[in-house]
């Protein structure tokens, strides 16, 4: 009893004098640590301020802009995706594009989407593509993406249409070329928010076609 009381007092002393040697140790290795980790303080900090931007872009829009990307579809294989404030409008996942021209139109104001469709450039009747760009109401903004094939059907008239949105390509655009571009109805200028790829079998990426194409950026809220 007595020894192992002494044994005991004796094992408390010894935990006692270790825990305060280590403590010592640990404060005085810590005040000097403490500054040393800065890299770590700061890459916090970075982790804390990165927002994710609208739509993944890789800066995000001043106020009163609407942050867009729109990807053309790859080949005949994987569709376009139209993405606007955030919000995907046309996806392969959402199962609503289709080879040919994939059109989202959307209030230039509010930003609400107003309509998405995709119309057939290979086999389809043109007349309907024809149609609804006549239709397209004032103040819409129009984000169109190709896939596959957005030229064979293409006629002067609908040229001319797509033109009057803003774009510089549409006089050209053929067979199985890219395209990517963001206009609006009666634009007195030119879009700057397109691009575009000729089908050319010297430089194609993939085999009978170009290069996908990734079109980002903002666009300017249009207030009355
Ligand atoms: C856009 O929204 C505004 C406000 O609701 C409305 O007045 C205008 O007619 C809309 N424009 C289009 C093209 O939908």
């Amino acid at each position: 009893m007595r020894v192992s009381g002494v044994l005991r007092l004796l094992a408390l002393i010894f935990a006692l004098v270790t825990t305060w040697i280590f403590i010592r140790s640990y404060v005085s290795l810590d005040m000097k640590t403490i500054r040393l980790p800065r890299w770590l303080a700061v890459s916090a900090a970075k982790k804390i301020r990165v927002v994710k931007t609208k739509c993944g872009l890789s800066k995000p829009c001043p106020n009163d802009f609407f942050a867009f990307k729109i990807s053309s579809g790859a080949a005949n294989v994987v569709g376009p995706t139209v993405c606007f404030e955030n919000l995907v409008i046309m996806s392969p996942v959402k199962n609503n594009v289709g080879r040919g021209l994939n059109i989202a139109l959307v209030n230039g104001t509010t930003g609400m989407v107003l309509t998405q469709k995709y119309f057939d450039m290979y086999s389809g009747d043109i007349k309907l593509l024809e149609k609804f760009l006549q239709e397209i109401p004032e103040g819409a903004l129009v984000l169109v993406a190709s896939y596959d094939d957005p030229g064979t059907k293409m006629n002067d008239e609908t040229r001319k249409l797509l033109s009057s949105l803003g774009s510089s390509y549409a006089k050209q655009l053929g067979f199985r070329d890219s395209w990517v571009f963001l206009g609006a109805k009666n634009l007195k200028d030119k879009s700057p928010f397109e691009q575009f790829l000729k089908n050319n079998p010297g430089t194609n990426k993939y085999d009978g076609w170009p290069e996908l194409l990734e079109l980002e950026g903002c666009v300017p809220r249009k207030v009355f």
